[in-house]
């Protein structure tokens, strides 16, 4: 090599060229685990680009929301029954350290695997809200004078929740590993199974018990703020999943030879093994019911949410139960969001709609 070639070759793999990059030549992995400098442009996947701009325009943070109203009636021991106090803790408790889990996933695991720019932008986008989500937990928890502790280590003193964090967790494990080799079969698998671990099961299920429980407290205007806080939450989540099932559907479209229907079958067994221990976590935070839910309801909601996963993965659905909780669809729709707890509500400026 010329003395001057090798002076403007960078130690990472970097060097000189006059060849641009081109968008056709993108894929979503490369497997090439070189440094680089991550190049945007052209941007080849827009819905990636777009999700990044629609999750950008949804900025919030748990700050702005007043405590106040929550705060008085916490401190109110009329205002609650022992069971809703037992059903608020619970989620408080799995929200706050599953929130982590799912940004140390994206940290840890998925950014090293996914070699896309444009897909990378959104997840150091996606990585920051994971970090705003664990703020409001634990800006809830200090507000209301809760054990923080207690609050913080739920996931291992209380066995639903242990049960749903392990399931996650467990497919963190197999791709920590550096040589993971994404051109095989097996590889690919083991990476798209964290991928449906993540985005489909612990963000597109295993929230939303949670979700329906503690949004049901806002439509009764009670604990508002921590309510509002929960339906921000809850739309970023919608754009995670729906990020997450477009990148799982785009490799599996790029590597078709992985998807088998061996695999598609382990992949439902999975997500309905998932769908029983949000089921025993929804029985545990509601052993007699509140609020007009009870553990019989949240299975027939988490199933049918199940059903809406697995179809827009292409897979069959398993349960075709019935919605029972339609108004939380209203939840979703950013365009009705704004009035929905009649609260203060910090003016957003998106108007995409997400698919539900
Ligand atoms: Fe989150
Ligand atoms: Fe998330």
């Amino acid at each position: 090599m010329p003395e001057e070639s090798k002076q403007k070759e960078c130690s990472g793999g970097l060097r000189m060229t006059r060849d641009r990059v081109s968008a056709d030549r993108k894929r979503i992995i490369l497997n090439g685990r070189t440094v680089d400098v991550n190049q945007l442009v052209p941007i080849k996947y827009k819905w990636a680009w777009h999700f990044y701009l629609d999750a950008c325009a949804n900025h919030w943070m748990p700050t702005e929301v007043s405590m106040q109203r929550d705060i008085e009636q916490w401190k109110n021991p009329q205002a609650f029954t022992d069971d809703e106090r037992h059903v608020i803790k619970r989620n408080l408790g799995f929200f706050s350290t599953a929130e982590t889990l799912v940004g140390n996933n994206i940290v840890l695991s998925i950014y090293k695997m996914v070699d896309n720019p444009e897909c990378r932008q959104y997840l150091l986008r996606q990585a920051f809200e994971e970090a705003i989500h664990v703020h409001t937990f634990q800006y809830i928890a200090e507000s209301l004078s809760l054990d923080e502790t207690e609050i913080f280590n739920m996931y291992r003193e209380n066995k639903e929740i242990y049960e749903k964090d392990e399931f996650s967790m467990s497919c963190t494990d197999g791709i920590m590993d550096v040589t993971m080799d994404l051109t095989t079969t097996e590889g690919l698998q083991k990476f798209i199974e964290n991928l449906i671990a993540f985005y489909v099961v612990t963000e597109g299920i295993f929230f939303y018990s949670g979700f329906v429980t503690m949004l049901s407290f806002g439509r009764q205007n009670r604990m508002p703020g921590v309510c509002e806080q929960i339906q921000y939450i809850l739309r970023d989540e919608s754009i995670h999943m729906n990020f997450g099932i477009q990148l799982i559907n785009t490799i599996i479209e790029e590597n078709p030879y992985c998807w088998t229907a061996e695999f598609k079958e382990y992949m439902i067994q999975r997500i309905k093994r998932a769908v029983e221990l949000e089921c025993a976590y929804a029985q545990e935070c509601l052993p007699r019911g509140v609020l007009g839910l009870n553990a019989t309801l949240l299975r027939e909601y988490v199933q049918y949410i199940a059903d809406r996963r697995l179809e827009k993965l292409n897979l069959p659905q398993q349960y075709k139960s019935i919605n029972p909780f339609p108004w939380m669809s209203e939840v979703i729709d950013l365009k009705k969001e704004k009035n929905f707890f009649e609260t203060r509500v910090t003016e957003y400026q998106t108007g995409g709609a997400l698919e539900w």
